[in-house]
């Protein structure tokens, strides 16, 4: 999705923009532009990458106290410079740079151009700026109430940084589903879609509300207003001074870094959760609503794309565990159903960036069905953490691969952790299973290490099958939804169609597909039915597909069936989807690789949607 950074202050804005837009790059894009005031406005913009634009700027003027950054994630016209942020008002007076989408465009568009306003660009954005300019003129009014005027005819969502050229001492910021924030320093402001470019300069920061909007001035000052030009007591954060690493550390991509630190992001990830002297774990967030998780009738899980596989798993774990029956929904359909809920209910919203459009939508919802709402996420203030009652923080630092995978890990350790924790509440898991469980997660980031080194054979696995077309994932359980991650992720980043599925529903029509040129990755750590399994694998077989088996250490498998056989350590059942994937992330990296593809910023597709 599109980023923003912004700065107005004493210093020279540009050198901050451009490196914060780098801090944004991960949440995908295809331009990037800045626009820099000095007197008067210096614009640049191009299709491409951050780096491409810095090189295209490297010999203009770029001193000016006031800079505007943008990342563009195409929704309105297509990747091209005119379609990059900012845009400018028709006379150029007004710069703009925005996220989100204006679903009225069209309808202001064909005012604006019945007013005879003409556009340069395809973009939903530059309508927005002349509109803002049409009210500015036609009612001589100052930028701020413009703004407010025009945002009140605007339907859909945004967060826009606004300036000037003619009052270069300020910037409007405002905001309606999509996230802004703003941080405060001497004399100074730092604007931007999420805190990372950041927090590096200042830890108190302002998250604008929706339907509010801000005036920053370049003496420090400012005022928040709501649309009805009420003004705002704003809510002031403290946030963590950034420790995140973004550095390669000698890897050839974020993707490849983020799979190989998962043992350390586990053990963040249960940093102070597990406590082995006590053998309990610790949540506190949970604690503080004992009674809420004792009396729970019901747990929804929601989530997109790999957060939603982690739902999936979830769900096993928490059935298992806490006789508490457990529903998941994809959060872009919970949205737009009338789910059932009552009191006692809790709704969970998983999310690694925590600003996923459809998780906060459906987020929302619960809150206004009165369901009690327990928010996993990995980004700390985030808009999804911001309005849950509660939150647990998934602690592995920023992600910046667009292909979620330490998050991934993350998101259902720490769902074992809750279920766990749950389970001990209610008292419905015997004391010694719990201890084990504890004990095996603590194992856990060691195993992870041993898994990493199936790397060397599953690069000899994705050498073999990179060309092909199509690949499927099988699994059972609780590893069908890590088959479904499989998919996902090879599909994702090599653009290979992949799909996952229940081992047994093969023989409901897919098998239909099996022939020699379709490798079938068949996740068979399932101890229990591990029978089954291998029944499964022998119709593929038998149909002269070609299978890739992912089983436990020691587990007797009949070596004729699978052409390659990757070995995952053995663990607690429950634990073994966060080892089992590990192979899968592996082989989706290689396999994009030996395509040529981009593995960290994959086309079309961007870290964070927080569009609908
Ligand atoms: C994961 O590999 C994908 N990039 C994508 O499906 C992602 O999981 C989804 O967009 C949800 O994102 P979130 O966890 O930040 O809400």
């Amino acid at each position: 999705m599109c980023g923003i950074m912004g700065y107005i202050g004493k210093k020279d804005g540009y050198p901050i923009v451009i490196e914060g837009l780098k801090k944004l790059e991960y949440r995908g894009y295809d331009s990037a532009g800045v626009a820099i005031m000095n007197g008067s406005l210096s614009l640049y913009k191009k299709q491409g990458k951050v780096r491409e634009l810095e090189n295209y700027i490297h010999t203009q003027k770029t001193n000016g106290n006031i800079a505007l950054g943008h990342t563009r994630w195409a929704t309105h016209g297509e990747p091209n410079d005119t379609n990059a942020h900012p845009h400018l008002s028709e006379t150029g007076r007004i710069a703009l740079v925005h996220n989100g989408i204006i679903e009225n465009y069209a309808t202001l568009k064909s005012f604006l151009t019945s007013k005879g306003y003409t556009f340069k660009s395809d973009t939903d954005s530059e309508v927005l700026v002349q509109y803002i300019a049409w009210y500015q003129s036609t009612y001589s009014l100052d930028l701020n109430e413009a703004v407010r005027r025009a945002l009140g005819d605007v339907e859909g969502t945004y967060a826009i940084v606004v300036l000037d050229t003619l009052k270069p001492n300020g910037v409007i910021v405002a905001k309606k589903d999509n996230p802004l924030v703003f941080g405060l320093n001497e004399g100074e402001f730092y604007i931007a879609s999420d805190a990372s470019p950041i927090s590096n300069f200042t830890q108190e920061v302002i998250y604008l509300k929706d339907g509010t909007y801000a005036e920053l001035f370049d003496n420090g000052t400012y005022e928040v207003y709501d649309l009805e030009k009420k003004s705002i007591d704003p809510e002031l954060t403290t946030i963590q001074s950034s420790k995140d690493n973004y550095s390669l550390d000698g890897y050839d991509s974020y993707m490849l870094k983020e799979i190989h630190e998962q043992a350390q992001t586990l053990e963040a990830n249960m940093e102070q959760r597990i406590d082995l002297e006590e053998g309990e774990i610790r949540i506190p967030e949970i604690d503080e609503h004992k009674r809420i998780f004792n009396s729970a009738n019901k747990i929804i899980l929601l989530g997109c794309g790999t957060s939603w596989h982690a739902a999936l798993i979830g769900k096993y774990i928490i059935e298992s565990l806490c006789d508490i029956p457990v529903e998941v929904d994809y959060a872009s359909e919970f949205r737009y159903r009338n789910p059932i809920i009552r009191e006692n209910d809790i709704v969970i919203p998983i999310s690694q960036s925590g600003e996923t459009a459809d998780t906060l939508a459906a987020l929302k919802l619960a809150n206004e069905k009165g369901a009690f709402t327990y928010s996993l996420v990995n980004t700390v203030g985030s808009t999804i953490a911001r309005n849950s009652d509660i939150v647990s923080y998934l602690k592995v630092g920023v992600e910046i691969g667009v292909a979620s995978t330490k998050a991934f890990t993350a998101q259902v350790n720490l769902l074992t952790m809750m279920a766990l924790k749950i389970a001990r509440i209610k008292g419905t898991i015997e004391l010694s299973k719990y201890k084990e469980i504890i004990n095996c997660l603590d194992a856990l980031p060691g195993l992870v290490e041993k898994t990493l080194e199936c790397n060397k054979l599953v690069k000899i696995i994705a050498e073999n099958y990179y060309k092909r077309d199509h690949a499927l994932f099988l699994g059972r359980g609780l590893n069908f939804p890590v088959a479904l991650e499989g998919a996902l992720k090879l599909k994702e980043i090599s653009y290979i169609h992949a799909e996952g599925y229940p081992a047994a529903e093969m023989k409901h029509g897919p098998i239909a597909l099996i022939d020699e040129q379709m490798p079938v990755f068949v996740i068979a750590t399932n101890r229990s039915i591990i029978q089954k399994l291998i029944s499964n694998v022998q119709e593929i077989k038998s149909r002269k597909g070609e299978v890739i088996v992912l089983k436990e250490e020691g587990q007797e498998f009949p070596n004729d069936l699978a052409s390659y056989a990757i070995e995952i350590p053995k663990t607690h059942e429950l634990l073994s989807p966060v080892l089992a994937s590990i192979p899968l992330q592996l082989f989706s990296y290689h396999a994009a690789k030996l395509r040529g593809c981009n593995v960290d910023q994959p086309r079309n597709l961007a870290k964070s949607v927080t569009v609908e």
